[in-house]
């Protein structure tokens, strides 16, 4: 990335002119909070989601230009990115949150509908938007994209559509972070741990997650707030980073390093006389 290029991915709050940064999925979970942080750092936001979504953004959805858009849909997508353009201007921003999950099921019993409607929104949905926005990108000679993988993508777990998509999600960001370097666009993956969303909160709710499983392995003993994976995604999407690309960076409250653990009985409990520190992270402080 040249000066240049450097200087214009510069966010208002950083002293460059207001960007335009494109969250899909931000009507909800993680990608509202992404909205939440980019607004605050100035960006100028608009948000791609499904028809009816806007409504759950309450009072900040007055603030984003939101667009109805199904990210599995190659023509949505490409008519979106042609509108967003033309509307606001040139996107110097991708934030990819849109997706959905599945219930944990036996390979022999998951529909097979059901696993194609997860990776056709979870894998292509996140590919085809890369496409058309990132595309772009790469002509105007630069940009960020992040896309929102999971650690679900990294280990082995029993979600045979889920966990595969995602780690397409992150394959595909080390493809395209080569494919388009030299033109200035850097993309990444950020992989949250458990984070209470309106998602994972149903799934909790009809009893497909059990929330002591969630936070018993992870190394700080607790789940993920979505405003520290939005906290990720802004630094990424950032001038700071503009030595990073082709990374995944795991927003996990340490779920990656503290499930190998339960081998050997589990990651211990904090020290006695370290009350600090390990009660505030237990009570999902620091
Ligand atoms: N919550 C977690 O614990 C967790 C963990 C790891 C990864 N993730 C990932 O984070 C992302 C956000 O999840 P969340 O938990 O905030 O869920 P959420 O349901 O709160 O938000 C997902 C958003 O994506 C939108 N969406 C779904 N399908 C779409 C489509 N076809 N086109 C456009 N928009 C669509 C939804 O309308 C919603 O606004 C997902 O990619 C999910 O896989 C979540």
């Amino acid at each position: 990335m040249t000066d240049e290029r450097h200087a214009a991915a510069l966010p208002a709050a950083q002293g460059g002119e207001p960007v335009l940064t494109v969250v899909t999925g931000g009507a909800s979970g993680i990608g509202l909070a992404c909205v939440r942080r980019l607004l605050a750092r100035g960006d100028r936001v608009a948000v791609l989601d499904l028809p009816g979504m806007q409504a759950r953004m309450g009072e900040l959805g007055a603030s984003v230009s939101f667009y109805v858009c199904d990210v599995s849909d190659e023509a949505s997508v490409r008519a979106v990115a042609e509108r967003v353009t033309n509307e606001l201007g040139a996107v110097r921003n991708l934030v990819n949150s849109a997706g959905i999950i599945q219930q944990r099921s036996a390979p022999e019993s998951l529909d097979q509908a059901l696993w194609d409607k997860v990776v056709t929104v979870d894998q292509r949905g996140t590919y085809l938007c890369c496409v058309a926005f990132g595309g772009r990108m790469a002509r105007q000679g630069g940009g960020s994209i992040v896309n929102i993988a999971s650690i679900t993508g990294s280990r082995s777990v029993p979600l045979h559509a889920y966990a595969p998509a995602k780690a397409a999600v992150i394959s595909i960001s080390q493809c395209l972070a080569a494919e388009w370097g030299r033109s200035g666009v850097r993309v990444n993956s950020v992989s949250p741990g458990y984070t209470l969303t309106p998602a994972l909160r149903e799934a909790i709710d009809r009893g497909d997650r059990d929330p002591a499983d969630l936070t018993r392995v992870t190394a700080l003993g607790r789940m993920v707030k979505t405003e520290e994976v939005a906290d990720a995604v802004e630094f990424l999407s950032s001038g700071r980073a503009s030595a990073i690309t082709g990374i995944d960076l795991p927003v996990d409250a340490g779920w990656l390093v503290g499930a190998p653990w339960t081998t050997y009985g589990g990651v211990p409990e904090a020290r006695a006389g370290d009350g600090g520190a390990a009660s505030s992270a237990g009570k999902g402080g620091q």
